[in-house]
């Protein structure tokens, strides 16, 4: 892991010289973004379509899923989607759709089964979809039961995640998608963590609450209680991979580096990280041994969004002082971005159609915001940007 820590040093290296000079990484220049952009309901259609049901979109987390007939439920888009570990170990997507009539086979949520039963009239699928057996199968007539298994998605387990597209029929390449990425992401090693909690937060629409993810400038007027205890405000070193990007802000000890010996330096106490992968979602390390997952799903309309909050711990906290450190990062976080973030963020929501002829202004010192913007005009106007 010696090219860990040289990645994590050279981050530290980043982070101090922008703390000693009161500076951070900047795009070339302030970029006007049209308000238009945050309310056009047609506009907002197709984006939902091929940013997010064309591309594909880590569902769940490995660890949800650990065991063969594992299984979760989930509705992304407005899309019933069943991830399933097979006997094979591998997780497969399916719609969450019964072949028969449409029945939704299993409530949305973590669970274990050794075969999938039907609700309504208990058709039985295998774990890797296969119809497998029907109620009253000589009373019902003949069908070609393997033209009746559930419809499958494409699926990918990598790093931890399950990717899904949510587009039946349409394929995908994760590893095209990650790239270099995918080494970032690996080295969180997120099927180690413990999943302490789970919970939907309704949010503001999507692109004023992904704005709020992309940036360290609100750190310390709107998290001044919370996580901004913990992070130098106004402070971005910036790695970028295709859409994905890398976002490292300093800690509060930072400073404590300056002066002290490369070689005795623990780079993890002083700088935190933040994954985001296009289009909606970000692994941040606050605490060392805290993790916070956020999936962030748009709405039926452009001002509402769902985020699926994951709080992880690095091991089971089994004794009292661990489980009150869970407890406490778990309100922090709940407090940080339900009150502080989209708090914030409904306020800029619902003031969008007074302000809906004129722009939005990114500064430079919002390098992470812009590039997420300009990789959705990519993807909205250039055919053939996904790499597979
Ligand atoms: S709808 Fe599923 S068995 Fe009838
Ligand atoms: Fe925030």
């Amino acid at each position: 892991m010696g090219d860990r820590r040289e990645v994590m040093l050279d981050l530290a290296r980043r982070a101090l010289a922008h703390f000693e000079a009161g500076t951070t990484d900047q795009a070339d220049a302030p970029l006007e973004m049209p308000v238009a952009a945050y309310l056009n309901a047609e506009r907002y259609a197709e984006e939902r379509e091929r940013i997010f049901k064309h591309l594909p979109l880590a569902l769940a987390l490995s660890l949800e899923l650990r065991a063969p007939g594992d299984y979760k439920a989930v509705t992304a888009l407005e899309t019933p989607v069943l991830l399933v570990r097979g006997e094979d170990d591998k997780v497969r997507a399916f719609l969450n759709v019964c072949r028969h009539r449409g029945a939704r086979l299993c409530a949305d949520g973590t669970s274990h089964a050794r075969v999938i039963t039907c609700p309504y009239h208990a058709w039985v699928y295998d774990l890797d979809g296969r119809l497998a057996g029907q109620y009253g199968e000589n009373t019902f007539g003949e069908i070609d039961k393997s033209a009746h298994g559930l419809i499958e998605l494409a699926c990918a387990e990598r790093c931890g995640l399950v990717w899904v597209m949510l587009t039946p029929g349409e394929r995908f390449d994760v590893d095209a998608w990650l790239g270099d990425f995918a080494a970032e992401l690996d080295s969180l090693e997120l099927s180690d963590w413990h999943l302490y909690e789970q919970r939907e937060l309704p949010g503001p629409g999507w692109k004023v609450t992904m704005d709020g993810y992309l940036e360290a400038y609100h750190h310390n007027l709107v998290h001044r209680e919370t996580v901004g205890k913990h992070t130098v405000g106004n402070l971005l070193v910036l790695d970028t991979w295709g859409p994905h990007q890398r976002l490292t802000f300093g800690r509060k000890s930072l400073g404590d580096l300056a002066g002290t010996d490369e070689s005795e330096w623990q780079p993890g106490e002083h700088i935190r990280l933040i994954h985001s992968g296009f289009p909606n979602l970000s692994v941040s390390g606050i605490l060392g041994d805290h993790c916070l997952v956020s999936q962030i799903f748009p709405g039926v309309t452009a001002d509402a969004t769902v985020t699926v909050q994951t709080i992880l711990v690095a091991d089971e906290p089994l004794t009292d002082a661990a489980r009150a450190a869970s407890a406490g990062f778990s309100d922090m976080v709940l407090e940080a971005v339900q009150v502080e973030d989209y708090g914030i963020g409904f306020g800029i929501q619902s003031g969008l159609d007074a302000i809906a002829d004129t722009a939005f202004v990114f500064g430079r010192n919002e390098p992470a915001v812009q590039n997420y913007h300009g990789w959705i005009r990519r993807f909205m106007t250039q055919e053939g940007t996904r790499p597979w």
